[in-house]
């Protein structure tokens, strides 16, 4: 098999066609603004089966939840069902137009309706927005409210925003954006937020505490309602990156812990395709107190009839384009109404006993940072490895010998040379042992033959890259060659 794939521009050979069509009945005078002046280059000359092999063979080199395990912690890849995208491409779901009037498109508003009335359920809280465009814009979303909440009291001395050191750290990103000053507060030798590390530096300046529950760590945080009450004494509101609500989903509430905000990571709890930052949905839910600060317009109800509202003259404003992605928001429908209240509950406790038996299996063998009991994902770290000159990188690149894409390396901060991993709740047994194994063979090859495993990987069409240059100068435009554009022109 052919393992390398040159780029479609630079198969194929002067002249070649992949298609065939009727020669034009008339030629059709284009107006002279719109003619090219230049000759046009670099086009790809192939043929029709040149192209269909070209994009087959490259859809063979995803890996992807679709072809096996795909364990990153904290990102969630989690399986996407396939009845979703039927339901999705439904002509009263992709053929309607935002602007159609709001009498003309009720099955979708209610579908929307539908939405906000199951995370206000989930969550325990009051009121929901379904704009935000992924987790970190509900993140952001969150942060606006909690300005616009004490600019209305007036209360101008609130500047600082409190985050444990095992949040996400998109929680520091969007505090920062919305004009606050961050406070890390460590987290104890359990690698959870203490009230007592909360009670020592609350007071008058703290505009909000920003948790991750369950945290980075994949561990519930114990102690959220004594610390919620301390917060809230002060005057303070508790925001909660609720990404992670695929680990308590139909068995805690945010709202019964005592927090005012929350965002859902809708890919990582409801099956939905990633945001990523951009193309998904990081709805918000809140309490009663904070409703009026939400984005226009809001959904509401006049008299049997569901329609938009911008009669909020507190609100912060719009968000997001229409209604949010509501492509997205219809994935998440589906996969409630599919699994229903039992399903999902079932569905948080598959997650938690899959990450749980990654984790007996590994224990002793890869070194666990936090003996506390973890929920959806566990955290190890390369501390036993090292001495055989070993790091997590080098775990991480010789599972792709194995077949496997790496977890989530280096994250949390908070534990050195972390390997994080988070198997979801849809694998099978076999597949876990099949990867649990793999990585028990890796911890003996770094005793045994560590070069193997430092020069890793072996099976891979490329090696070790130098991912920083990639980052920083990545090059993702195709030129023609010098000799080539000689020719054409
Ligand atoms: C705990 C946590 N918070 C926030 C985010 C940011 O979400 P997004 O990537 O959708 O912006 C993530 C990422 O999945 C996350 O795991």
């Amino acid at each position: 098999m052919l393992l390398d794939e040159p780029l479609i521009f630079e198969r194929g050979s002067p002249g070649r066609m992949g298609w065939m069509l009727p020669a034009a009945p008339a030629s059709i005078e284009l107006p002279r603004e719109l003619r090219r002046e230049d000759d046009l280059v670099g086009m790809p000359e192939v043929s029709e089966l040149e192209v269909v092999r070209h994009f087959v063979r490259l859809s063979q080199w995803n890996y992807s939840a679709a072809t096996t395990l795909y364990p990153l912690g904290s990102c969630t890849m989690k399986y996407n069902p396939v009845v979703h995208e039927a339901l999705v491409r439904l002509p009263g779901f992709s053929a309607l137009h935002p602007l159609v009037p709001d009498e003309l498109a009720q099955g979708a508003l209610d579908l929307l309706a539908q939405l906000e009335e199951a995370l206000r359920a989930v969550s325990g809280l009051d009121a929901v927005c379904l704009q935000p465009a992924a987790g970190a814009h509900g993140e952001l979303l969150g942060m606006l409210l909690v300005r616009a909440y004490h600019r209305d009291r007036s209360d101008a001395r609130r500047r600082r925003v409190l985050i444990p050191s095992s949040a996400h750290g998109t929680n520091a990103a969007t505090s920062t954006l919305a004009g606050y000053e961050v406070r890390e507060v460590p987290v104890d030798q359990r690698g959870l937020l203490s009230a007592r590390a909360v009670a020592a530096v609350m007071d008058d300046s703290v505009a909000a505490l920003m948790v991750t529950n369950p945290n980075t760590l994949g561990l519930f945080e114990e102690e959220i309602e004594a610390v919620a009450a301390l917060v809230h004494e002060r005057g303070g509101l508790v925001y909660m990156d609720g990404a992670n609500q695929n680990a308590i989903l139909g068995v805690a509430r945010a709202g019964d812990m005592g927090v005012d905000i929350v965002h859902f990571n809708l890919h990582k709890t409801f099956s939905t395709p990633h945001g990523g930052g951009g193309p998904g949905a990081g709805p918000v839910a809140v309490r009663a107190a904070l409703g009026a600060y939400l984005p226009i317009p809001r959904l509401v109800r006049r008299g049997a009839q569901l329609a938009w509202s911008e009669d909020a003259p507190k609100s912060i404003g719009r968000l997001h384009a229409f209604d949010g992605n509501f492509g997205v928001l219809v994935r998440a429908v589906a996969y409630i109404l599919r699994l229903g209240g039992p399903g999902l509950t079932e569905a948080t406790r598959h997650a938690v006993l899959n990450a749980n038996y990654v984790r007996a299996r590994l224990r002793g063998t890869y070194h666990l940072p936090y003996e506390t009991p973890s929920l959806h994902e566990c955290v190890f770290s390369d501390r036993d490895l090292q001495e055989h000159g070993v790091h997590t990188v080098d775990v991480a690149k010789r599972l792709l010998d194995y077949g496997f894409y790496a977890p989530t390396i280096y994250f949390p901060l908070v534990v050195k040379g972390a390997l994080m991993i988070e198997p979801t709740e849809t694998e099978t047994k076999e597949t876990l042992d099949a990867f649990v194994d793999a990585l028990l063979r890796i911890a003996e090859e770094a005793r045994t033959q560590p070069t193997l495993v430092r020069e890793a990987p072996h099976r891979t069409r490329l090696a070790r890259l130098d991912e920083t240059r990639a980052a920083r100068r990545p090059v993702l435009r195709w030129r023609p060659p010098p000799r080539e554009t000689a020719e054409i022109s």
